[in-house]
């Protein structure tokens, strides 16, 4: 990106934010972990968490929560797994769907609950949703809700192709409808690039989802290059560090 990249939209106070996705594997972790990584760089005390994780193998016994532990890692491994990721799921679907089928439930208070204790250690917590925004996680409850809760605002990833206009523009709009804050959209390049896609359509979709969304495009990340994925999240991290730090940098 260049000198004129959009700027973050968080709130004065902001003590944290939801990396949530158009859908699941579109990069939300990809991200998560490397802005965590950018602001332990940056000398902040980052705290992570994955309040749930659905999809996860045994491991020991254990069910072990694959995005939990890379976002602790990226953290600097300063949090034990049960607080990067309390509630973990065999079953690789919605929260809901994954706790039914279990024959259990998750209590949305459960969940707010152990993100509190992480963002009230922390100057600034990076959660990780599950799949996409309206993704249920019980009766009447979803991600989106969790922002609300919380007061966090959501930065979405989408995918960088064809399609991800209407994409982003339904998850701003998800957001916004429940009164929540979308800090920005990343374009995360998820998948090798097949060609497939006119270069005018790539290079105009971040432009366009800044337009009609008004939400900013804070990067584009590129395919298999964590490096320069690195180097083009850095300067959000330097906003959020700023913002933690109590004043803009
Ligand atoms: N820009 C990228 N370059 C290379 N691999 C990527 C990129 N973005 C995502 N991936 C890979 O795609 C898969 C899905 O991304 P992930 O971040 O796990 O998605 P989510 O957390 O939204 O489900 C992972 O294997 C991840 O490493
Ligand atoms: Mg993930």
């Amino acid at each position: 990106m260049t000198a004129s990249r959009s700027r973050i939209q968080l709130p004065a106070g902001c003590r944290g934010l939801m990396v949530s996705a158009t859908g699941t594997g579109v990069g939300k972790t990809h991200v998560s972990t490397l802005l965590a990584k950018a602001l332990r760089e940056r000398g902040v005390p980052i705290g992570v968490i994955k309040p749930i994780e659905t999809g996860c193998a045994l491991r020991d016994g254990e069910l072990f929560p694959a995005d939990g532990d890379a976002l602790r890692l990226a953290a600097g491994e300063r949090q034990t797994l049960d607080e990067a990721c309390p509630l973990r799921f065999a079953l690789p679907a919605a929260p809901w769907v994954s706790a039914r089928y279990e024959g259990t439930a998750i209590n949305p208070e459960n969940v707010l609950s152990s993100i509190r204790r992480v963002m009230q250690r922390h100057p600034f917590t990076i959660v990780e949703g599950a799949g996409g925004l309206l993704v249920p996680i019980s009766a009447g409850f979803d991600m989106v809700d969790i922002a609300r809760r919380l007061n966090l605002p959501v930065l979405l990833v989408a995918r960088a192709r064809l399609g991800t206009i209407n994409d982003a523009r339904l998850g701003v709009e998800a957001c916004r409808s429940r009164g929540v804050t979308a800090a920005g959209v990343i374009l995360n390049q998820n998948e090798p690039p097949t060609g497939g896609d006119h270069p005018y359509v790539l290079k105009s979709n971040g432009w366009i989802i800044e337009q009609t969304t008004g939400a900013p495009i804070l990067a584009e990340l590129p395919w298999n290059q964590p490096a320069e994925c690195l180097a083009r999240l850095s300067p959000i991290a330097g906003e959020i560090h700023g913002l933690a730090a109590g004043g803009p940098e």
